[in-house]
């Protein structure tokens, strides 16, 4: 990226512990050089003790940032610490998106965006099933259960390793979303329009548990939230049984377009360019 582009503008960050292998930098700098906008985007590793002094010095300007990404583990600090959370991160106890705004430092999460956002690009229609089964029961599957519940789907089957886990999360949610241990898993398929893994399983090309996805509905869609590999085993399975799948490099790159657009004042686009960037880099 030519300097002066970098010097004069906006200046944003992706912050974690460990951040080298965000891929937020990729994603937010080739938008800046196909948008031809002046700014930069970078990875800011901030150690967890550190966390509360970054945010003041973003807040004091002293950091000269306009806003960034916060990724594990400061997704709740972030949202204890901005001035003004939105609902979406109020409901989730969690923000990955900040910018400062009248000298007061907002914050939102896009998780669950970027997860229906992906679902609408790549299988519009997605939306009509009825019932949905989320398998895993972490910060990935709350922000999923919200957004599925924003988007009107009426029964979700949450289905987890530790039950105790998945109850505690659905018992957040009401009676729309039922709790249940693996061994339910085949049980819960019957007739679901929607197959969500949300689970590190199968990622890195670790195996996964075989799943037979015959109790879904024939027309039924099986995503992932894992991206590495792009066909994950749970993937792979279910299209060798027939079903739609949609893979999860998609979520990564529409949860970034509410953020670049708050920086930069420009809504990106999720281009196939930028998957092919993106895969290349994996
Ligand atoms: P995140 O916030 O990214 O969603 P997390 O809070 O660590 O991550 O949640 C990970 C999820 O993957 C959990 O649902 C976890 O199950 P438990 O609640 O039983 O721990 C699930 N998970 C991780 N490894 C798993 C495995 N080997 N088998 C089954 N579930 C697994």
């Amino acid at each position: 990226m030519d300097d002066s582009r970098e010097t004069f503008g906006p200046r944003a960050f992706v912050t974690g512990f460990p951040v080298k292998h965000s891929r937020s930098p990729l994603i937010h700098g080739y938008w800046l050089k196909t948008l031809g906008l002046p700014g930069s985007y970078r990875a800011h590793e901030v150690a967890p003790a550190d966390f509360p002094a970054f945010i003041a010095s973003l807040k004091s300007g002293e950091a000269g940032f306009v806003g960034g990404n916060v990724t594990i583990p400061h997704k709740e600090m972030a949202f204890k610490l901005a001035d003004d959370p939105d609902a979406l991160s109020e409901e989730l106890g969690a923000s990955n998106t900040l910018w400062m705004e009248g000298g007061r430092l907002k914050a939102t999460n896009t998780d669950g965006g970027g997860f229906t956002a992906n679902l609408d690009g790549r299988h519009p229609g997605w939306d009509k099933a009825h019932s949905a089964v989320v398998l895993g029961a972490g910060g990935a599957s709350r922000a999923i259960i919200q957004a599925l519940r924003d988007r009107g789907i009426k029964e979700i089957h949450l289905v987890n390793r530790t039950v105790g886990r998945a109850q505690e999360l659905a018992d957040r949610f009401g009676s729309s979303v039922k709790a249940h241990s693996m061994a339910a898993l085949a049980e819960v398929m019957h007739g679901a329009g929607l197959f969500v893994n949300t689970t590190s399983l199968g990622m890195d090309g670790e195996d996964a548990p075989e799943i037979d996805f015959s109790p879904l509905l024939s027309d039924a869609v099986v995503t992932d939230i894992v991206y590495v590999p792009l066909k994950t085993p749970f993937l792979v399975q279910a299209e060798r049984q027939g079903f739609a799948v949609v893979d999860g490099l998609g979520m990564l790159l529409h949860q970034a377009v509410p953020g670049f657009e708050k920086w930069f004042g420009h809504r990106p686009k999720v281009d196939d360019k930028l998957r092919a960037l993106i895969i290349e880099d994996m």
